[in-house]
């Protein structure tokens, strides 16, 4: 039989960002910390608030028909939905289950796929299902369709601002513009109890929040030495950072991702030979005799890495962050607001032919690195060209959005919390501030059941 598609990867991809949010200056006004604490030591400008008009559910309906929509799609293009999420709403009934109400009224049953959970890494673990179909024997021909989704919320305290909301889709087949690299993923999983959602009537996690970092650095060595390793072997030469045009990561908080870009300098020093490492790191001579494992919080070598890492960082990473400064942690979606991001902060041509590496991270824990290039041609005209194009209304959103005082969102958190697993429940919030084509939650009945709505999308000719 035949060899594999060719250049598997992602089509087309959409975001969904909550239309409220605080802002994090204010908050830490509110809160009555330091000045600084939310927006220099964890390098946050915003958060997205959700109300108790969205739930997962809506967030996923939105994007999902919002990418279809932009890229005249047929539903019955779609042989696979996954979604990937870690805002369990329902015991058995699947996410994606909901999301077949879009699909039914075309008469479009035939699709596989359910919902995958672990922390953060769900996202991603539904699109490697969902590029390992494309390329098995079960593959029809048609697309995939990956939604990662998630309302990331915090019991009041120090983790309370580094959450957020959001959702990602992407249509997943062969011939993209953005093409995974083949037989280069490394992972690592491991069992930690560093942030996990024992309660299920709270949406609120246990957090460990020291061994939730140590973890994450951890898992990130790991990860990338194992990606180092495989990719030296592939392309029979020496893997480093100067093997990437851009670096993205899963991004509790923007700052942990500036000592993830320098911890990778690090990895790199490291792994470096001897005479390596006096021609290349010359600043780092003192670090010579580290013990890697012991350096998660050892902060004269956090400095040193920050420190030599900063141009790195600034051309490689910080244009990953916009939708992650701005909306906070949105945990299945994060790493991918990430490539949107970078998607929508430089132009096609520019972008074309750069290579990406991914670092994503669920607490529990599952990691992965693996990689993807972007296609060469940038023209106009091309399926690059397209996926970009039709990412215009990112930054027009992000603009668009309605700031909330602390005292509001405060009180958005505390009907959320009351209302959890209410029924019957009719939402509270005001539709006001979506944005055109977004799902809200109309109300949940007796039995449990919830019932959506959708904004008049202004693409069809309706104002709203
Ligand atoms: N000005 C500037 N910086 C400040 C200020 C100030 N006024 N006050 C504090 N800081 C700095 C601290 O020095 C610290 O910097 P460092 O990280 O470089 O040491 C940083 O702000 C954070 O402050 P801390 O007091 O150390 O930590 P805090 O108690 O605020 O908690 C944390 C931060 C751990 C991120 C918490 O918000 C949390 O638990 N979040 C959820 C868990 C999480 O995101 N873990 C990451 C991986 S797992 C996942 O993805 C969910």
């Amino acid at each position: 039989m035949g060899s594999w598609p060719d250049d598997v990867g992602i089509v087309a991809i959409e975001l969904t960002i909550p239309s409220l949010y605080v802002d994090q200056e204010e908050l830490e006004k509110y809160d009555g910390v330091s000045s600084g604490k939310y927006t220099v030591g964890l390098g946050q400008k915003a958060m997205g608030v959700c109300t108790d008009r969205e739930d997962v559910n809506s967030l996923c309906l939105t994007v999902v028909h919002k990418l279809l929509e932009k890229n005249h799609i047929d539903y019955s293009d779609i042989g696979r939905l996954e979604v990937g999420t870690e805002t369990i709403i329902d015991k058995s009934k699947s996410v994606k289950s909901v999301l077949m109400q879009l699909f039914e009224p075309h008469g479009v049953t035939d699709i596989e796929g359910i919902d995958t959970t672990n922390a953060c890494f769900g996202g991603t673990a539904a699109l490697f299902n969902a590029i390992s179909w494309v390329e098995s024997s079960a593959w029809n021909g048609k697309y995939a369709l990956v939604v990662a989704a998630d309302i990331a919320v915090y019991a009041k305290g120090a983790a309370r601002p580094t959450g957020g909301a959001g959702a990602v889709a992407m249509l997943i087949g062969p011939n993209a513009p953005l093409v995974f690299d083949r037989g280069l993923r490394a992972v690592h999983m491991r069992h930690v109890y560093d942030f996990y959602k024992p309660d299920l009537s709270s949406e609120y996690p246990v957090v460990d929040s020291k061994l939730s970092i140590q973890c994450y650095l951890s898992a990130l060595d790991k990860c990338y030495q194992t990606y180092c390793e495989k990719a030296s072997k592939f392309f029979q030469k020496k893997i480093d950072l100067s093997f990437f045009d851009a670096i993205l990561f899963h991004t509790p908080y923007c700052k942990l991702v500036q000592k993830s870009l320098a911890r990778l300098y690090l990895n790199d020093f490291y792994l470096a030979s001897l005479e390596q490492k006096e021609l290349k790191y010359p600043e780092l001579k003192s670090l010579q005799n580290i013990v890697l494992e012991k350096t998660y919080f050892d902060k004269d070598v956090e400095k040193a890495v920050m420190n030599s890492s900063k141009e790195l960082f600034s051309t490689k990473t910080s244009p990953s962050l916009l939708i992650a400064s701005q909306v906070g942690n949105m945990y299945t979606p994060s790493l991918y607001g990430g490539l949107v991001s970078l998607l929508v902060s430089k132009n096609p041509a520019e972008l074309a032919g750069k290579r990406v590496g991914l670092f994503s991270y669920g607490s529990g824990l599952a990691s992965a690195f693996y990689s993807l290039k972007i296609s060469e041609d940038g023209n106009n005209g091309t399926a690059l060209q397209k996926l970009i194009s039709n990412l215009t209304s990112v930054k027009i959103n992000l603009h668009q959005r309605q700031k909330i005082e602390p005292q509001e969102f405060e009180k958005f958190m505390d009907i959320r919390q009351k209302s959890n697993h209410s029924a019957p429940y009719e939402p509270l919030g005001s539709i006001e501030s979506f944005f055109p084509g977004t799902y809200y939650l109309t109300k949940i009945d007796e039995k449990y059941r919830r019932s959506y709505d959708r904004v008049p999308n202004a693409m069809n000719g309706h104002a709203h």
